[in-house]
């Protein structure tokens, strides 16, 4: 009796509207609602789940540094063949990726299509009908709030407390001297170096370094490469330096800086699940609260503890888990195929890491599919399904043609080596993966969950365009990517 009286008095307080003679007989429904709503309160103060807060020094993208930032990341001319932008893969208007399974960089059959229907050119070199790329394209929304490690394997990453970074140009362990300021700046000197992604098959330039500096030569203007130059303008505007001169300006460095200026203004975190921990009690569905509910309690509560893995505000513990999703796509060069991809194991060659992935971050979640490493997920229901019985969800894994030509030549094979090593780490406790199984409607009150994650910015090309840069805006060399869909719609 006692505690029936407190629920409803708590109720009186969570609606904000009783009068002395509600009672719980008469009003069923809302106490229902009530008792989701005052649990999950508490789930809230005791785990001090907080609304993700902009970063303090954060990057507006009206200041001058990230305007030139959106021109380089839109512009062509850091490909080996002037045909790649970084946008070719990560598009505002398509959730800060490209909507594919997996990327079709260079070479494409046509170069400004973007998402379903861009194609390799099939006169491309190492054409096999399929994608170029053997990842998915994460999204470059919010990466500011990456603290440790970038790339789904890591592979640039802090090392000792200094803001030094590690990155793929320098031996294992060492720190780059040249990575720059940020993860987005050292991160941003490698895409170019990929000869899928935007070198190209046939740009020959030696080392990285080397490629940098042929690029670095199109732009300063010492290379006659591109038959419009205008960047030196932009330089002189995007880093306030009115009076400099191309050499002093127009250096590699300065191009990583002003990409990453760009990135990091994609702080995208008002979504209706900050405003409700912020205070709106209406902001999310009853649906959605219980979803969250089962995110955030543990197993022995009857949740299913997404937060062990996704964890704090930014929704990841930026560390890295074996969760064997189908291993489809060209691979990384590894296992007896040569198609498989070890993940983080590449890194460390610590036998437990061998298929572990970063954990991504679940903001704007429902805008950045198709989902996981690999894309092999196009439905974000089965993505989360698969955390449930990754064996079942494998063995019930169609590969189908969603894009023509995905490599499927060993997925099976490559896919049960991760699951074996998965159940080796779930016998060993190693993994924090829940042996757990799932209702329909807790599959549906999770999706409701992850639907309030999203920023509406993030559905609004009106809010995104201030990404991209608008027809009456110079446009530096004449090779801006002007994006458009596989039914010409402009993106
Ligand atoms: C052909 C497609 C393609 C192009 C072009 C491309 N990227 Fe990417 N990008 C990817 C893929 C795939 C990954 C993931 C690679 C991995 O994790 O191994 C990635 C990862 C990233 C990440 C890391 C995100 C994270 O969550 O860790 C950032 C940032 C990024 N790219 C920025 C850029 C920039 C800047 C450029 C241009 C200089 C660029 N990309 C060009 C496909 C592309
Ligand atoms: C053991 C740690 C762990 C737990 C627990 C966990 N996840 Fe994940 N999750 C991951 C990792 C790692 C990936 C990426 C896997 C990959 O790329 O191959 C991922 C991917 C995802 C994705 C796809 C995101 C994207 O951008 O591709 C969603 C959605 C997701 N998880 C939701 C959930 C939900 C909901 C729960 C709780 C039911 C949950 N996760 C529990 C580690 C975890």
């Amino acid at each position: 009796m006692k505690t029936k009286i407190a629920i409803s008095l708590a109720l009186c307080s969570v609606l904000g509207a009783c009068n002395s003679d509600d009672t719980a007989k008469e009003k069923p429904p809302e106490i229902k609602a009530s008792m989701v709503e005052l649990e999950l309160q508490s789930v809230i103060t005791t785990q001090q789940i907080t609304a993700l807060t902009p970063p303090s020094d954060r990057v507006l993208i009206e200041t001058p540094l990230a305007q030139l930032g959106k021109h380089l990341f839109f512009t062509k001319a850091l490909s080996g063949n002037l045909d790649t932008a970084c946008a070719s893969c990560h598009h505002p208007n398509l959730g800060g990726g490209d909507a594919l399974v997996l990327p079709v960089g260079v070479e494409a059959l046509e170069q400004d299509l973007l998402g379903p229907g861009r194609l390799h050119d099939a006169n491309g070199v190492h054409h096999d009908a399929g994608p170029t790329v053997p990842r998915n394209s994460p999204s470059t929304f919010n990466i500011a709030f990456y603290t440790k490690s970038i790339f789904h394997d890591g592979r640039i990453e802090m090392v000792g407390d200094s803001g030094s970074m590690r990155t793929p140009d320098v031996p294992k362990g060492q720190a780059d001297a040249n990575a720059g300021t940020s993860l987005a700046q050292a991160q941003a000197r490698f895409p170019v170096t990929s000869r899928e992604e935007m070198r190209g098959f046939t740009f020959e330039q030696g080392t990285n370094e080397e490629l940098r500096g042929a690029l670095t030569a199109r732009f300063n203007g010492t290379s006659n490469e591109l038959a419009i130059n205008n960047w030196l303008e932009a330089f002189r505007q995007g880093l306030e330096q009115p009076q400099a001169d191309a050499a002093s300006l127009l250096t590699f460095d300065n191009i990583t800086l002003a990409i990453a200026a760009y990135e990091n203004s994609q702080v995208l975190v008002e979504n209706p699940w900050a405003a409700y921990l912020n205070g709106d009690k209406e902001a999310i569905s009853e649906q959605a609260k219980r979803g969250a509910l089962l995110f955030y309690k543990s197993e022995n509560q009857g949740g299913f503890d997404c937060a062990s893995c996704h964890s704090g505000s930014f929704f990841s513990d930026e560390s890295f888990h074996v969760l064997a999703v189908p291993q489809i796509g060209r691979g990384k060069g590894d296992g007896v195929y040569g198609d498989d991809d070890f993940g983080r194991f590449r890194e460390t060659k610590d036998e437990d890491d061998k298929y572990a992935f970063r954990t991504p971050t679940l903001l704007n979640v429902m805008q950045t599919g198709p989902w996981s490493h690999s894309g092999a997920f196009t439905q974000l229901s089965d993505m989360v399904l698969h955390h449930f019985n990754p064996s079942e969800s494998v063995a019930d894994y169609v590969p189908d043609d969603v894009q023509p030509g995905i490599q499927y030549a060993h997925w099976q094979e490559n896919t049960e080596l991760a699951l074996a090593q998965l159940a080796r780490l779930q016998d060993q406790e190693k993994s924090l993966l829940p042996r757990a199984s799932i209702e329909k409607d807790q599959l549906d009150d999770l999706l409701a969950f992850l639907a309030t994650l999203t920023d509406p910015c993030t559905v609004d090309p009106a809010c995104m365009n201030k990404w991209v840069p608008s027809s009456d805006e110079v446009d530096p060399d004449g090779l801006r990517l002007v994006a458009y869909d596989e039914d010409g719609n402009l993106l």
